[in-house]
């Protein structure tokens, strides 16, 4: 198992990019299956969400092919049938589900897994694309789904703003015969970058970033490709504004779009950080020796609210607050697993169901702990940060789904944090001795 090391302690100073989103590239990996020329994605980080698409693309019979930052994806006679242990490795699996049904006709594919944040059904794909004319059984946590006369546009509600039904119908309608409006969609920055993409491979859409997206559909495979550049990671961003803000320092996030995580930023502003931004980069500074404003309530909620990957962030930063702070998780119910960790750390907290009670200002101490999720994962390295003395997150693969490499990152604007990939003695006893206290 990886482990990240952190002695805490440090200011940090320096510049800093964030990579492509996870969360646009993932459903574009996906959509390139509908395209009927060759597509390339720049700037793909090394993620492990990465690689198990690139595992379930060649399972399925594509053949990308990684040439160093970018992946080239060529067209491909694809089957529907998702292996099992792909299906469960990531959430971003669903992604997949309205390529396949488009190319191969039918889908069988074991429900998604991803990150435990609490029950994820996918009924609101699945009703969409029912609407879509779709056949669906479901049985013993697998999905079938088939389509002998092809898609069919139609005019679809979703019941919330999902982010990723949002996305598998909009991949659906660019492929459907006739024109579809989907209400209710989700607005992420993320559906507008899978918006872009299609429409370069010729898909006919309007309104994507909006709650009411019209789609002309090609009736059948997309008929382009192209070369994309996938969105820069708004939530890669805000966890090293947040790295600012917990040590203390003065960090530049560049090549980003402060714009998509304002309610971010103005979370900093409110707790006493000074935040800069421009169009493509922003700078957080905190002086150390001054302790930040609590009090704060926080509820997450879809975009542009206060955004629910940013929630452990902001608690880690909570922690250096004064005073009783609290958020509250709108969409996912476990989101706050990371609480346990944050209490080894001599941190006052206490999670309730989707709130997090924060009582700030207490000392951090180094403490061994785990990685619950990817963000709680992220969250527990940042507290680690204020810590005094050394910080062991243990994680089980959580963290690689989302950042390259999280510790050389903090690395780079002086935190004192490294990953160990094979644990030495010496810190096999210093987590020994550690799990002891
Ligand atoms: N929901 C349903 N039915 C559905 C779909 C969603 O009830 O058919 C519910 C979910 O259970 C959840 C809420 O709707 O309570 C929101 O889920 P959404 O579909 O919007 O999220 P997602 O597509 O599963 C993506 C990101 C998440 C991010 C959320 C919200 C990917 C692979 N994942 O998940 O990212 O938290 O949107 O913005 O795109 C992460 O990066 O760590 C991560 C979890």
């Amino acid at each position: 198992m990886e482990r990240i090391r952190i002695t805490g302690g440090r200011v940090l100073t320096g510049k800093i990019r964030p990579a492509a989103a996870k969360n646009s590239v993932l459903p574009l990996l996906a959509a390139s299956l509908l395209c009927a020329k060759p597509c390339v994605l720049r700037g793909v980080p090394r993620l492990s969400d990465v690689d198990a698409s690139l595992a379930l693309l060649r399972a399925v019979g594509a053949n990308p092919v990684r040439r160093g930052p970018d992946i080239l994806l060529p067209p491909a006679a694809v089957t529907g049938r998702v292996p099992p242990e792909l299906a469960g490795a990531m959430r971003g699996s669903v992604f997949y589900l309205a390529p396949l049904l488009v190319r191969a006709g039918t889908v069988e594919m074991p429900l998604p897994g991803g990150c435990r944040l609490g029950p994820r059904p996918i009924d609101i794909h699945l009703a969409g694309l029912g609407a879509m004319g779709a056949e669906i059984t479901e049985e013993e946590g697998a999905v079938r789904l088939s389509c002998p006369g092809g898609l069919k546009g139609t005019e679809f509600v979703l019941r919330l703003p999902s982010v990723g039904a949002t996305l598998t119908l909009l991949m659906a309608a660019a492929c459907a015969r006739g024109i579809t409006v989907l209400r209710g969609a989700a607005c992420e920055p993320e559906i507008a970058d899978t918006a872009a993409f299609l429409r370069m491979a010729g898909a006919e859409i309007e309104g994507a970033g909006t709650p009411v997206i019209t789609v002309r559909g090609s009736d059948g495979p997309l008929p382009g490709g192209g070369v994309h550049l996938p969105l820069p990671d708004r939530i890669a961003a805000a966890t090293y504004a947040a790295a600012a803000a917990v040590a203390g320092g003065r960090v530049t996030v560049e090549q980003c779009r402060p714009g998509h995580l304002a309610s971010f930023l103005r979370f900093l502003r409110t707790a006493g950080c000074e935040v800069s931004a421009g169009p493509d980069s922003f700078t957080v500074v905190r002086d150390p020796e001054t302790p930040l404003w609590g009090g704060i309530r926080l509820c997450t909620g879809a975009w542009p609210g206060f955004a629910t990957d940013t929630a452990p962030l902001a608690a880690a930063v909570l922690l250096q607050a004064g005073g009783e702070s609290r958020i509250h998780d709108a969409l996912f119910q476990n989101r706050f697993a990371c609480a346990d960790g944050f209490a080894a750390m001599g941190a006052k907290v206490h999670a309730d169901g989707r709130d997090l009670h924060i009582w700030g200002g207490a000392r951090l101490h180094g403490a061994a702990v785990n990685a619950p999720d990817l963000r709680g994962g992220a969250a527990l390295v940042l507290a680690g940060l204020a810590a005094r003395g050394t910080t062991i997150v243990a994680d089980p693969g959580h963290i690689r789904r989302g950042y390259q490499d999280l510790a050389a990152d903090l690395k780079t604007l002086g935190a004192h944090c490294a990953s160990l990939k094979t644990i030495s003695d010496a810190t096999r006893k210093t987590v020994g001795a550690m799990q002891m206290r």
